[in-house]
């Protein structure tokens, strides 16, 4: 499968940011244990990062012939963005939201997610392994 994934705004700084709530590895080494898991073996992947909303929206309409999947953690995009919502529907892409912290014990304002309804499941509190819980259900839902 041709797997698109995504990390929004401040995903960039994993590894030196909250890492009592993000963990300590770099954006890097987190996407590289992805691709190099077991979960992730017979896929071919694109990694994309940006802290800007429309560039993240670009990503997907460009990859959306191309990606077979998705995995996208919006940051704290995911609980406002009605854009890239409505790029996720359009792409037409089996996406997976996925967030590394539990964002159902947090501030209130992270318990909602605006994504959420346009994903085929949302994973969240896992750290990394949330990633390849994600990878997990994109294989299921071949
Ligand atoms: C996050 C949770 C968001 O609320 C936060 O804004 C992030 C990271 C996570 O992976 O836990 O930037 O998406």
């Amino acid at each position: 499968m041709n797997i698109l994934v995504i990390n929004g705004p401040n995903l960039n700084l994993l590894g030196e940011r909250d890492q009592e709530i993000y963990g300590d590895n770099t954006l890097d080494e987190l996407m590289m244990w992805l691709e190099t898991s077991p979960e992730g073996s017979n896929h071919n992947f694109k990694f994309y990062q940006s802290n800007h909303e429309g560039v993240i929206i670009d990503s997907i309409h460009d990859e959306r012939q191309w990606a077979q999947g998705m995995i996208i953690n919006a940051g704290a995009l995911s609980h406002y963005s009605y854009s890239i919502r409505d790029a996720i529907s359009s792409a037409k892409i089996p996406t997976v939201e996925v967030h590394l912290s539990d964002i159902m014990n947090r501030e209130d304002f992270r318990k909602t997610s605006v994504l959420k309804g346009v994903c085929v499941n949302q994973v969240y509190g896992m750290g990394k392994q949330s990633y390849i819980e994600g990878l997990r259900i994109l294989n299921g839902n071949q």
